[in-house]
């Protein structure tokens, strides 16, 4: 089973790129499940209930979230209806939504979770602890497991990659909208991946105009972040093997895709 992922969809660019390619990769790496991050798919901050919907349209077949969750406020009128959205399992007790959802794929389902660390992030609930108790959950039902860890660390991404491997099909981290080229499979037979990168405005810093952050930098005062507007993009995501039978990790490779065809020679 082919499991493709594409990392955080930031604002109009992220959203057109998703539009624009993720049919043919669907089809190029042949996915039986889609899964995308869509926490930024509102202008960087937050999903409407029409851009989920839009994302499920271009193909998407469960969309994660993040601690940018809740920036739109809209989320609270229809997260509690929205059977293929996940947001963080771990904020705390009574949050509406869920941190895990289960999708059919022929006759297996997937579990599907979120999550998302604490390190350098608001302190929510442990993510350990919490994963532990929606994998459990989920094994009642399936050995197919993906968890979108969604978090700053490395290391804390790295150490959730450890803890789940084993547990989980797949773990991949989001957030940190750079990519890293360290996807694996673990010894005990979980793809990992430590983050997926962003899907948005090539030339940004992770998602944002530039210009800006920089100003923030330069002067320490508070900045207006803006999505640039711009048809230069780059998709980010990964494309993972599960046995369907065993719910081991097979197999799992980058896709990055922007506008620079770049040779060393
Ligand atoms: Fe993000
Ligand atoms: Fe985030």
């Amino acid at each position: 089973m082919n499991i493709l992922f594409i990392g955080d969809i930031v604002g109009k660019p992220g959203r057109t790129a998703l539009q624009n390619q993720l049919p043919n990769l669907k089809r190029q790496y042949q996915a039986d499940l889609t899964i995308v991050n869509g926490e930024n798919a509102a202008h960087g901050k937050g999903i409407t209930k029409n851009i989920y919907q839009q994302i499920l349209d271009w193909g998407a077949d469960i969309v994660t979230l993040g601690n940018h969750a809740w920036d739109k406020r809209e989320i609270f009128d229809f997260i509690d209806d929205a059977h293929q959205l996940v947001r963080p399992g771990n904020y705390p007790e009574g949050t509406p939504g869920t941190g895990l959802q289960f999708y059919k794929v022929g006759s297996k389902k997937v579990a599907v979770i979120n999550i998302q660390g604490r390190t350098f992030m608001n302190p929510i609930d442990d993510p350990f602890t919490v994963v532990d108790h929606l994998i459990e959950k989920a094994k009642n039902e399936t050995n197919v497991i993906f968890v979108d860890f969604h978090a700053e660390a490395t290391s804390e991404k790295q150490a959730m990659g450890w803890y789940l491997d084993g547990k989980a099909s797949v773990v991949v981290g989001t957030h940190t909208h750079i990519q890293t080229s360290d996807e694996r499979i673990l010894p005990n037979k979980t793809a990992y991946i430590t983050d997926v990168g962003m899907t948005g405005p090539y030339n940004s810093i992770l998602g944002v105009e530039k210009e800006a952050v920089i100003r923030k930098f330069k002067t320490g005062l508070p900045v207006r972040f803006d999505i640039p507007e711009t048809d230069q993009t780059v998709l980010s995501g990964v494309v993972a093997k599960v046995d369907p039978k065993t719910g081991e990790g097979k197999n799992i490779k980058r896709i990055l895709i922007n506008d620079d065809h770049l040779n060393f020679e």
